[in-house]
């Protein structure tokens, strides 16, 4: 793991909370989610990459410090609440990864910008967010997948959500796989 040396203080001021967190706790070999999301990369040595709802950034800043293979990631969320992050976030930590591209835009406006079969990696962190419709979900869910590369993951968090939870049964039946530990709910398809 690097010491994310890149990471302004503010990130690496969650980070270490998070870390602590984690050290305190009586498993501390659980993962957080973007170690998670890291090993998933770099076992498969994934290319392009796209987080949805990327927040203030730190685990892209992380994603992108940990994992060589990376050529482009694009980090999604629209703000508010996190407009001003995002703003900050870009030209902080982000803009120093020239594979990095962060768009201020939903979900919905982004996934028009791919064409099919693009991403090799995508990691859905918004669905909670954005909306408690299960119907608003699953179409979500559902416009992404053709973005997908055979062979490619598409991942996220939150599935111990009712409506998120609902969704993702709807769109994957049993082939859903998750990793459930303590605070982390990923769940995560090969496509
Ligand atoms: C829990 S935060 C994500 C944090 C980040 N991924 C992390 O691991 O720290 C969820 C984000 O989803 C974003 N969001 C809400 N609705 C969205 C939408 N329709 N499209 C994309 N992002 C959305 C919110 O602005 C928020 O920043």
């Amino acid at each position: 793991m690097s010491t994310t040396n890149k990471l302004p203080p503010y990130f690496l001021k969650i980070y270490n909370t998070e870390q602590k967190q984690r050290m305190d706790c009586a498993t501390p070999t659980v993962k957080l989610r973007y170690e998670i999301i890291e090993e998933f990369i770099n076992k498969n040595k994934y290319t392009t990459i796209a987080e949805i709802g990327c927040g203030m950034g730190y685990p892209a800043v992380y994603i992108l410090e940990n994992c060589p293979s990376i050529k482009e990631y694009i980090a999604i969320d629209p703000g508010p609440p996190h407009k001003n992050m995002g703003e900050k976030f870009e030209k902080e930590a982000f803009a120093q990864f020239e594979s990095g591209k962060f768009l201020n835009t939903t979900s919905q406006q982004a996934v028009k910008m791919y064409p099919d079969e693009y991403f090799d990696f995508i990691y859905m962190d918004h669905l909670f967010h954005m909306s408690n419709e299960t119907c608003i979900l699953v179409a979500d869910i559902e416009s992404w997948i053709p973005k997908m590369k055979s062979g490619g993951i598409l991942c996220g968090h939150d599935s111990n959500y009712k409506h998120v939870r609902e969704a993702l049964n709807k769109v994957f039946g049993v082939t859903l796989q998750e990793i459930i530990e303590r605070q982390n709910y990923i769940w995560w398809v090969k496509l």
